[in-house]
């Protein structure tokens, strides 16, 4: 427990983090509330984040919710086809509008005093106030809004560098897949009672990969040294363009995060990496759905990309995989997976869920137990950050440097 805290407290710790480069975060950076404002202030409400799949809003009316901290975004299908991301706090004193997860609703009636709002979010009925009163100066608050590949993204910044430099990029790796034409095959949320900071380290290095992860190191190369896997991602390569018939374009590396990002929240990265003999991120190695987009075989590869600050996905030829990152809470955050398959597989025949989910499903429980177990051992009295493995841990040491900094602007 943090008993004094403050601004200058914050400015104090990050000069001595500083001195100590390519060493872990001080647990203050993971317990302090002030921290916490200033992560959700600086980095969590600036960034473009994933929303839903176009495919989950398809009929007029249709909305979901997603959740940052206290604060609810509910993403609209309005009467015109357009997609909206609403703020869900009411104009009138502040209540939420919806109360709904997901569903399909005319318009949202507020369930205090019962203001009414469009699906656009246009203030259209507030009953019984004065004559006078101007509905058009008090519509639901908007986010800002961008469709990539069929994703709807979302920045809670007003003046939020724009996402398209991150889209082109990152859409001649994306295309192939088909993904405005995907569905959502299945969604889980893991939730953990730890600071947001902690679950994204996790995801950042495979260093953890060979002792925690048996299932998933027995078909992914990513455990490995880098000169280790040199020969197997080269080949891999080879296959995937006189094969499958890709773009040399298409098996390229691209990294643009963090001091690189091409804005605030919009980082961006692409590898393609290669599998032992596994032709898709199955148990058995074998095919898990029908072949998305493009795709015209298997090569044993799989596309690892970052879609802004918080969100990764981990692409095979017949299923795609997104990882989103949110804090609900001062110590309490959400990774959220999404699979993607092809738009016209039909499940129990085409896939069957359970096998589809199951390497990821399985890896982030494991994730779960170790990040817990991180989290009681950095909150011990006796912790003190301890050196990044340079070869493992790069993009932990480049988060690091590049969170201080942010937290210091
Ligand atoms: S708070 Fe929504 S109508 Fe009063
Ligand atoms: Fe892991």
């Amino acid at each position: 427990m943090i008993v004094r805290d403050d601004g200058q407290m914050m400015l104090d710790k990050i000069e001595e983090a500083k001195q100590k480069p390519g060493f872990s975060l001080p647990a203050y950076f993971f317990n302090s509330a002030v921290v916490y404002q200033s992560d959700l202030d600086k980095i969590i409400y600036k960034s473009w984040l994933y929303a839903c799949h176009v495919s989950e809003i398809p009929e007029k009316g249709d909305f979901v919710t997603v959740k940052i901290d206290n604060s609810s975004v509910i993403i609209t299908r309005d009467k015109e086809g357009g997609i909206n991301a609403l703020m869900n706090s009411c104009r009138h004193r502040g209540s939420v509008v919806c109360t709904e997860e997901k569903g399909n609703a005319k318009s949202f009636i507020c369930p205090y005093h019962a203001w009414v709002y469009n699906t656009q979010g246009k203030l259209v009925g507030a009953r019984e106030m004065p004559k006078d009163f101007d509905k058009s100066k008090y519509d639901l608050k908007k986010a800002k809004l961008h469709i990539i590949e069929g994703m709807v993204y979302i920045n809670c910044d007003p003046d939020a560098a724009d996402f398209t430099e991150c889209e082109e990029i990152i859409k001649p790796f994306l295309k192939p897949y088909d993904l405005p034409n995907a569905k959502v095959a299945k969604q889980i949320s893991y939730v953990m009672d730890t600071d947001w900071k902690l679950v994204m380290e996790n995801y950042f290095e495979c260093y953890h990969c060979a002792p925690s992860h048996q299932v998933f190191s027995k078909s992914h190369s990513l455990q490995e040294r880098d000169d280790k896997t040199t020969p197997l991602n080269d080949e891999m390569r080879k296959r995937t363009v006189e094969e499958l018939g890709m773009t040399k374009e298409f098996v390229q590396s691209v990294y643009k995060y963090h001091d690189d990002s091409p804005a605030k929240g919009c980082d961006v990265y692409h590898c393609r990496y290669s599998l032992y003999d596994y032709k898709t991120g199955s148990e058995d190695g074998e095919p898990l759905a029908p072949l998305m987009g493009d795709f015209k075989g298997y090569d044993c590869g799989a596309g690892d990309m970052q879609l802004g600050t918080l969100t990764y996905m981990l692409n095979y030829p017949d299923h795609c995989i997104l990882f989103r990152f949110l804090p609900l809470a001062h110590g309490k955050s959400e990774c959220k997976l999404v699979w993607f398959v092809k738009g016209d597989a039909v499940e129990g025949k085409d896939y069957d869920v359970d096998r589809l989910i199951y390497i990821w499903d399985h890896t982030t429980k494991e994730d779960k137990e170790i990040i817990m177990k991180n989290s009681n051992g950095v909150n011990s009295k006796f912790y003190e950050p301890g050196p990044y493995n340079p070869d493992f841990e790069d993009l932990n040491i480049s988060f690091v440097n590049w969170y201080l900094k942010t937290l210091e602007e």
